[in-house]
């Protein structure tokens, strides 16, 4: 027992050595170390394993390379349970950490992430965070800056807005309602949703915001489609891609899919599987934060 806990010791008081003895090497890194200034943009979705969202994630690389010719873009999905279906099926993407730890060896020095996300809400804030921490690192990136989700200011509600309406089936009649399926979320910035509401109905009385997981829930769509003497709903993702919840919470042929819930309450349902990150005038809306972003980098 005396022996293992002096072998223990030992080994302890050699890592301590070599600690104290890479110090004075450590406090002078960055010294004579400045590296050339080198730009580059993250992109962070919170990623899809369906291939019918490709289309969505392609749509944006090529509007970003457009606004930043020349600036190299890379990618990131936030959510790992997606990252692990898509590993097994070999096509590897990496976590927000990963990406930038790879472009931190790449000699990146300058960084702007853009968060393809809709709200600022859990997802935009644990990749902000993390992205965040590689400032400032010892050799490591000298500023990293974030650009805002979809919905952010006053501003970005009209646009989406206008952006969502423009893209709305032309054969819908404005006697026909229009559901929007957000994902929602516990965390606070479900307020966008409601706040949604509002602002839709300005422009359309006719379209009815709800979410998956937060509010306002189906009951209360349900509520409003009653109110509105409706017979006919399409039904549209508010999520940038058209993915799981689009088509089997929304579209979905199971009995509580919004379809099925409002086909039995004796609506005629026209689903529309298409994600925001599909209409121009959305992704225009990122590559407008992302220009902001990008200014903020500096020199
Ligand atoms: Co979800």
């Amino acid at each position: 027992m005396s022996y293992r806990f002096g072998e223990k010791s030992g080994i302890l008081s050699a890592l301590l050595l070599i600690l104290l003895l890479s110090l004075p090497s450590m406090a002078l890194a960055g010294h004579g170390d400045s590296k050339p200034v080198k730009k580059g943009i993250m992109l962070a979705a919170f990623g899809s394993s369906m291939p019918e969202t490709k289309v969505a994630f392609e749509s944006i690389e090529k509007a970003v390379k457009k606004a930043f010719p020349g600036v190299p873009v890379r990618w990131s999905y936030s959510s790992s349970i997606i990252r692990r279906i898509l590993d097994k099926e070999g096509r590897v993407v990496d976590s927000p950490a990963t990406a930038m730890a790879k472009m931190m060896d790449e000699g990146f020095t300058h960084v702007a992430v853009q968060s393809l996300h809709t709200i600022p809400g859990e997802e935009y804030f644990g990749i902000a965070d993390t992205v965040k921490g590689f400032e400032g690192m010892p050799k490591g990136m000298k500023k990293v800056t974030v650009g805002k989700p979809l919905l952010y200011s006053d501003g970005d509600m009209r646009r989406t807005v206008a952006a969502v309406i423009a893209n709305i089936p032309k054969d819908r009649k404005s006697s026909d309602a229009v559901v929007l399926m957000g994902h929602g979320t516990h965390h606070g910035a479900n307020i966008y949703y409601p706040a949604s509401q509002y602002y839709f109905a300005q422009v359309d009385p006719k379209i009815f915001v709800g979410t998956v997981e937060g509010s306002p829930t189906l009951d209360d769509v349900k509520k409003q489609l009653k109110a509105s003497r409706t017979r006919k709903v399409y039904l549209m993702p508010y999520m940038s891609v058209a993915g799981d919840h689009a088509r089997n919470d929304m579209a979905g042929a199971e009995p509580d899919s919004w379809k099925s819930e409002l086909t039995k309450a004796g609506y005629t349902c026209v689903p529309v599987l298409k994600g925001t990150a599909e209409f121009p005038e959305v992704v225009d809306i990122w590559v407008d934060h992302l220009k902001v972003a990008f200014d903020h980098l500096g020199e």
